[in-house]
């Protein structure tokens, strides 16, 4: 049982914690599915080597994740937890294990995907292995329903490892807000702010100031991506980063309300200045009592 890390593009230095992660994720991902001796090759690659495998075995002449390549075929609509010979029949005595194929997952790819998330590399990479696994026995995501028992078998597996959701990379939304920072429009202030929601589906959406000749018309980076989040259905926040270019961007008083609105009290805000760190605070400790939607008798 066990997964090979093969790299074709230079090892990075923590690729043996990183075999053992993906390793962990593969056993994870066996053992919801109920199957013994079982193993698959993970191959790291970029964009381009990832692009041309796709090109040549799907001809799609795009950049993916991550592809998968079954060595072992199931009927459809069955997984392989429901074909035990199959398995027994594949046993390599080489390897110690059946071999289910090759997971091919493009490196440049999975760290954007991470930045957009708002999650570690180590996550992402956990959560393309996982994907695959499931793939290689089986799985598929056709139609809705295939997709969601795909999607549960994904998360049953993750959990077990505490890779749920709910872990947020500070890192990483807060590099966000620098980004979106760049962007500010301030030539009153000259102060840039950026910021960064992280909505409870895991999407992100940036934001930066921007000042108007009529100084009380400037809008904050906060709102502007509450803004950017509402207007792309997400209303519910599980983090804001928020970062200045000169000092600390405490969020002012009417974007705290804001925030509340599609935030519960224990949201953590993580504030900074660029190139400085960052300190995290709860939105509740920003604004105490802060009148919420319930209060009027609303649900979001
Ligand atoms: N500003 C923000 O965008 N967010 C904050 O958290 C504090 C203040 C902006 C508004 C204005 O463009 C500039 O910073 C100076 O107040």
């Amino acid at each position: 049982m066990g997964i090979e890390l093969q790299w074709d593009i230079p090892e990075p230095e923590d690729a043996k914690g990183l075999e053992a992660l993906l390793g962990d994720v593969a056993a994870a991902c066996f053992e919801a599915e109920g199957v013994e001796n079982a193993g698959f090759a993970v191959r790291v690659t970029d964009d381009q080597a990832i692009r041309r495998m796709n090109r040549e075995t799907r001809g799609i002449d795009r950049a993916t994740d991550v592809l998968s390549f079954p060595t072992v075929q199931f009927p459809r609509g069955k997984t392989a937890r429901r074909c035990p010979k199959r398995l027994r029949r594949e046993y390599d005595p080489y390897l110690g294990y059946c071999n289910l194929g090759d997971c091919v997952i493009n490196l440049n790819r999975a760290r954007q995907q991470a930045a957009e998330y708002g999650h570690s590399l180590r996550r992402e990479l956990s959560y393309l292995t996982a994907h695959s696994a499931f793939h290689l026995m089986g799985y598929d995501h056709m139609t809705e329903e295939e997709k969601s028992a795909m999607r549960d078998m994904e998360e049953k597996a993750l959990g077990k490892l505490g890779i749920t959701r709910e872990d947020i990379d500070f890192d990483g939304l807060f590099q966000l807000a620098c980004e979106a920072m760049q962007m500010a429009y301030c030539p009153y202030s000259k102060f840039q702010v950026g910021a960064c929601v992280l909505a409870e589906d895991g999407r992100t959406f940036k934001g930066c100031n921007f000042e108007n000749a009529s100084y009380g018309a400037t809008i904050c980076a906060e709102r502007c991506a509450v803004g950017n989040a509402v207007v792309n259905g997400a209303r519910r926040f599980k983090a804001i980063a928020i970062v200045g270019s000169t000092a600390v961007a405490w969020p002012c008083g009417i974007c705290r309300q804001v925030l509340r609105e599609f935030s519960s009290a224990d949201m953590p805000v993580i504030v900074g200045a660029y190139g400085k760190g960052y300190v995290v605070k709860t939105l509740g400790e920003l604004l105490p009592e802060g009148l919420t939607p319930e209060d009027l008798g609303v649900t979001i």
